[in-house]
């Protein structure tokens, strides 16, 4: 059995037990290139080898290439194997392939293939069927069982990048760390960098309700940057905007080095709160400790779920995944439902997520009338004259579920969290808080029944009356999801505010490179502790 192979592919393949006609082309190939070495000089050869090495790895690449584009152009490996192996347009080896064909259609009748009929490789199977003279249909069938397994082992494989593409979401990349680490280092040594925030004149403006209050919870320095000068640059009245940055005990004096050294424009102000600095009472200590508490052992059950199963990674279990991500243990994460103990002294914030880009004046959203209502938000997407599919409680509650289907409405219109302007005043007039402590506690004791994985659902649920629906171009989302959705150029400009929801964050380098660039746009490369830590366009 011999592949002939030229630079186009496999071009014939024959299976003979006689060697006459191979010699013979063997033998014909020395005497003519031995007659054409005379008419080459010498000096020719150097040459003449050097664009053989050159192009020897060429053509062997080019081999492994069409080999694996023939495989990834069907679907099954098995509906494939007529035409790689066999082309149709060769006649003396068709006749072979028809009935190979029909031999391995035959054998699919005959049950499963167990994986021990399989060989290892092809060049086995070859020697197999030479040395003990098999039918048609024992090769048919170990070829069979042979792409069985390949089958196997390419699922499986693709279900590990899965599972690697979610871990390289999770991580933080070395240029942020980077730029904490030295940020941190900077606050120590600079006293520029540790200068009070906002300047003591200024202070005044963190309670008054003149000013356009802006709340945002993160630990990613970059990120808070990018909001902060996005909002800041598109902004009519920069200096009516009051930023709230609360971010964690160990971000805290990086978050600081940061503002202190980079305004945007002198006027705005900006303040930087850890969590170690909030006074909390004992109650609101305690149901703070309660709630981490109970999403951690969501979590832990998550866990333990994922490690014992064997995963498939569509639908359902991608989402749970996403519910793995360190972000669902973040205490900054879900702090936001105690906005209004984190800031007893206002009354109205523009809340904005650490993963979003300003594109337009945040005024007209500070200013629009709630109506009565706790908050205002997006809804999730709108076909016509509802919501689209799968933007409804059915789509994250389980209506199967007695005190769900009691106490909700399916068809009722899923919002979006992460451009949201809240009515604290409002809102401490509900029981909001401690409504979405209840259903994540009885969550926790059904089983985790009442609701598909994911962090929205407990919101949807405690939020349920109180939500206005804005105009839906403040807030386009999914720009961080995979396979990356596609936008229009228009609904991308006329956002107001683009949301890089989803685990393709535009800091990482699984980001989608398609909108990378509108948060890009935004980061100061030539600031020295970006260009140090190496974090480049
Ligand atoms: C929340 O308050 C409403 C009325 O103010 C009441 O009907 C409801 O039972 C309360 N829910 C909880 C969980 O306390
Ligand atoms: C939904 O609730 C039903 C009824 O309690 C339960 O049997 C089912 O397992 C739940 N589904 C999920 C996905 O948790
Ligand atoms: C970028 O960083 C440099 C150096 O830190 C600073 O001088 C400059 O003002 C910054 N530019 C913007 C737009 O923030």
């Amino acid at each position: 059995m011999k592949f002939y192979i030229s630079t186009t592919g496999i071009k014939r393949l024959t299976i003979s037990n006689s060697n006459s006609n191979s010699t013979a082309a063997l033998k014909s190939s020395p005497l003519s290139s031995t007659a054409s070495l005379r008419r080459i000089s010498t000096r020719s050869i150097f040459p003449l080898l050097l664009t053989l090495s050159i192009l020897l790895p060429f053509f062997f690449l080019r081999f492994a290439f069409l080999l694996l584009e023939s495989a990834a152009a069907c679907s099954s490996s098995l509906d494939c194997s007529g035409w790689t192996l066999f082309p149709a347009n060769h006649h003396a080896s068709s006749r072979l392939s028809e009935e190979l064909s029909r031999a391995i259609v035959d054998s699919k009748d005959s049950g499963t293939v167990g994986v021990e009929d399989g060989v290892a490789s092809f060049n086995q199977l070859v020697k197999d069927m030479i040395s003990k003279r098999q039918d048609m249909r024992a090769f048919a069938l170990k070829t069979k069982a042979m792409l069985h397994t390949m089958e196997q082992k390419v699922k499986s494989a693709r279900n590990r990048e899965s599972v690697y593409w979610y871990l390289a979401s999770h991580g933080v990349p070395k240029g942020l760390h980077c730029l904490s680490l030295k940020l941190a280092e900077e606050y120590a040594v600079n006293a520029k960098a540790r200068a009070r925030l906002p300047q003591p004149e200024y202070v005044s403006r963190l309670t008054d309700p003149l000013f356009r209050h802006v709340v945002l919870l993160t630990d990613n320095v970059l990120a808070a940057s990018v909001v902060v000068s996005s909002a800041i640059r598109n902004s009519v009245e920069p200096h009516k905007l009051v930023f709230h940055i609360v971010t964690d005990k160990k971000t805290y004096t990086p978050m600081h080095a940061w503002f202190a050294t980079n305004s945007v424009d002198d006027s705005v102000v900006v303040e930087i709160k850890g969590l170690h600095h909030f006074e909390w009472s004992e109650d609101v200590n305690s149901r703070v400790k309660d709630m981490l508490e109970i999403h951690r052992l969501i979590w832990k059950r998550y866990y333990d779920d994922f490690k014992g199963a064997n995963f498939d990674f569509d639908g359902e279990d991608k989402r749970k995944l996403d519910v793995l991500s360190p972000s669902s243990l973040s205490l900054l994460n879900h702090l936001r439902i105690y906005v209004p103990e984190l800031f007893p002294d206002l009354n109205k914030i523009v809340f904005l997520d650490d993963d979003v880009v300003v594109q337009h004046d945040l005024s007209s959203l500070w200013d629009i009338n709630l109506g009565g209502n706790v908050f205002g938000a997006v809804l999730d997407s709108w076909c016509g004259d509802g919501c689209c599919s799968g933007r409804k409680y059915s789509h994250y509650l389980n209506f199967s579920y007695p005190l769900i289907s009691s106490n909700f409405d399916p068809d009722r219109c899923t919002w979006l969290y992460g451009v949201n302007v809240f009515d604290l005043e409002a809102w401490r007039k509900t029981n909001i808080t401690s409504t979405y402590h209840q259903w994540l506690k009885h969550n926790l004791n059904s089983g985790l029944a009442l609701w598909i994985p994911g962090e929205l659902a407990p919101s949807l649920m405690a939020f349920k009356d109180h939500m206005y629906p804005i105009d839906p171009s403040w807030h386009v989302a999914r720009l961080g999801e995979r396979p990356p959705q596609i936008f229009s150029k228009e609904i991308l400009e006329d956002a107001a505010v683009v949301h890089f929801s989803g685990p393709a964050k535009p800091w990482l380098e699984i980001g989608s490179p398609e909108v990378r660039n509108i948060w890009n746009k935004h980061v100061n490369f030539s600031n020295k502790f970006i260009k140090r830590c190496r974090i480049m366009e």
